[in-house]
């Protein structure tokens, strides 16, 4: 990198990669592979170029800290989110700036503590709904997706409990819908563009696709203005804020890009969180006792609530594991608005910082044994001198996701419920493999058969000793 003033600056090291492509057609194949290996061997900052995008791998969490949190100003979300814009709209998770924080302030109250907490029966309530319907399929003895399980149960949570609504008739066919979306931004995610918006046959199924979540959320919101709710749930929340200055409500089609964002950004993640929980439960089957006793002795046979959370830690620390392994929104990545400095490097405007859940969530430095399903590395002594900006499932800083604590709180009562009466078998020599679209995904599903289970009634005496004895 040359200045004018004839003095040279250093780039960081990284992969050398083919001449005007960098890196692309390898991060095209497989991108968790491509950083895990950049970041182990050439350390704290690697430069990438990727295809016509130049930046840096940040794996130090003091620069991670920096460009998220503490000069998150001098950061956009990178031009690589501008797929997922022109495919869902300009909402709050895509835009930036004033618009941006006008949009989270009108929907920050539906996610504070307390509503949540008030929202907590309606979780718990899905989860036994769910509980109810697996018994059938646990008699049948047959395989079932759990991801598609997964998908449809966290998809009601999202439907109930912020949109009070349902998808009417296009209830069976959205996730499907889905599944095409992420899939074709996924694979165009790194490619130079040219040839995403053709018209052939996988662009016009994409289309199609579109075309359906689009009129799955319009049917969710003439629903409600037929019905107005005087509930106070993220919708109202939508469908009453009026601009300060103008006194305008949203326009019909931002208030159609914003509930697609809440539909899509609360069900995906949270169903991907919880399927590769189930799968990590089913090959550890240590933790699984662990996490059965944990249950049957805090509940003894009654449904969670929201109240049991605090006595189920172990629930929580398996969760927190399975984002550490298996982080669902496994990369995300910014652009310097200005020249600024990472980790001694000069990163010039217009670059990229690259920020990898999935990597950071692996580094040696500071999670021992990182390929390990070890849940307890989550217990307070174990994470203490840990860097909070090396685990990062939920990203940090401005961008946090709003819906943090609803999923955390989600899961815990869908594990709770379903531990409480199934326990889960991968089928055998099924693979299993990451699928790293614009979440990560199980490529090839996760099909396991659903066994029934009796949860043991344990008096006071008998129950598990505190985790931190
Ligand atoms: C396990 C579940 C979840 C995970 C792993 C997850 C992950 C994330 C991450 C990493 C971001 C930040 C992306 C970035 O900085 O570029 C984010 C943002 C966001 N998430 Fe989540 N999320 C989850 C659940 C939810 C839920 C349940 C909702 C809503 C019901 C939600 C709605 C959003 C929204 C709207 C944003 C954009 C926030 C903003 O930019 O102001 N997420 N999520």
């Amino acid at each position: 990198m040359r200045e004018a003033a004839g003095f040279v600056r250093m780039l960081p090291p990284g992969p050398r990669g083919l001449p005007i492509l960098g890196v692309l057609p390898a991060v095209r194949r497989d991108p968790t592979a491509v950083f895990m290996r950049a970041a182990r061997r050439f350390g704290d900052v690697v430069y990438l170029r990727i295809g016509p995008r130049r930046g840096y791998l940040i794996t130090n969490p003091a620069d991670v800290r920096h460009v998220l949190q503490d000069n998150a100003r001098n950061y956009h979300k990178s031009p690589l989110y501008n797929k997922l814009r022109m495919s869902l709209g300009n909402g709050l998770l895509t835009s930036e700036d004033e618009f941006w924080l006008r949009q989270r302030r009108i929907a920050q109250p539906a996610f504070h503590r307390q509503r949540i907490a008030a929202l907590a029966s309606v979780m718990a309530e899905s989860s036994r709904d769910a509980a109810a319907e697996w018994r059938t399929m646990a008699s049948a003895g047959q395989p079932v997706d759990v991801a598609e399980e997964m998908m449809r149960l966290t998809r009601t949570v999202v439907l109930r409990t912020l949109l009070g609504a349902d998808l009417g008739p296009f209830a069976a066919k959205v996730d499907h819908a889905w599944t095409i979306i992420n899939q074709h931004i996924g694979e165009s995610f790194w490619s130079l563009g040219f040839t995403d918006w053709l018209p052939t046959s996988k662009y016009r199924r994409f289309q199609a696709a579109r075309a359906l979540l689009r009129g799955a959320v319009d049917h969710v919101i003439s629903q409600r203005r037929r019905n107005p709710s005087d509930t106070a749930d993220l919708l109202s929340m939508l469908l009453s804020a009026r601009d300060e200055e103008t006194g305008e409500s949203m326009t019909d089609e931002q208030l159609r890009v914003e509930v697609t964002t809440f539909l899509l950004a609360g069900q995906e993640t949270t169903s991907l969180a919880l399927t590769w929980t189930w799968y990590l439960l089913s090959q550890h089957p240590g933790a699984q006792r662990r996490l059965e006793e944990e249950i049957d002795a805090a509940l003894d046979g009654r449904p969670p609530e929201y109240t049991d959370l605090v006595n189920l830690p172990y629930t929580r620390m398996v969760i927190d594991e399975a984002l550490r392994l298996y982080p669902p929104a496994w990369g995300f990545s910014r652009q310097a608005l200005a020249d600024d400095e990472l980790g001694g490097f000069h990163l010039p405007r217009g670059w990229l910082a690259f920020i990898i859940p999935y990597v950071l969530h692996r580094l040696p430095a500071f999670w021992q044994d990182p390929e390990a399903f070890d849940p307890e590395r989550f217990l307070p002594e174990r994470s203490a001198d840990r860097p909070k900006f090396v685990y990062l499932p939920f990203g940090a800083g401005p961008r946090q996701c709003i819906g943090h604590h609803f999923a955390l709180i989600e899961a815990q009562l869908i594990v709770a419920t379903l531990v409480q009466g199934y326990r889960l078998h991968l089928v055998s020599r099924h693979r299993v493999e990451s699928w790293p679209l614009i979440t990560l995904r199980p490529r090839f599903g996760m099909p396991m058969i659903i066994e029934r289970r009796t949860p043991s009634r344990s008096s006071g005496a008998d129950r598990p000793r505190p985790l931190s004895a």
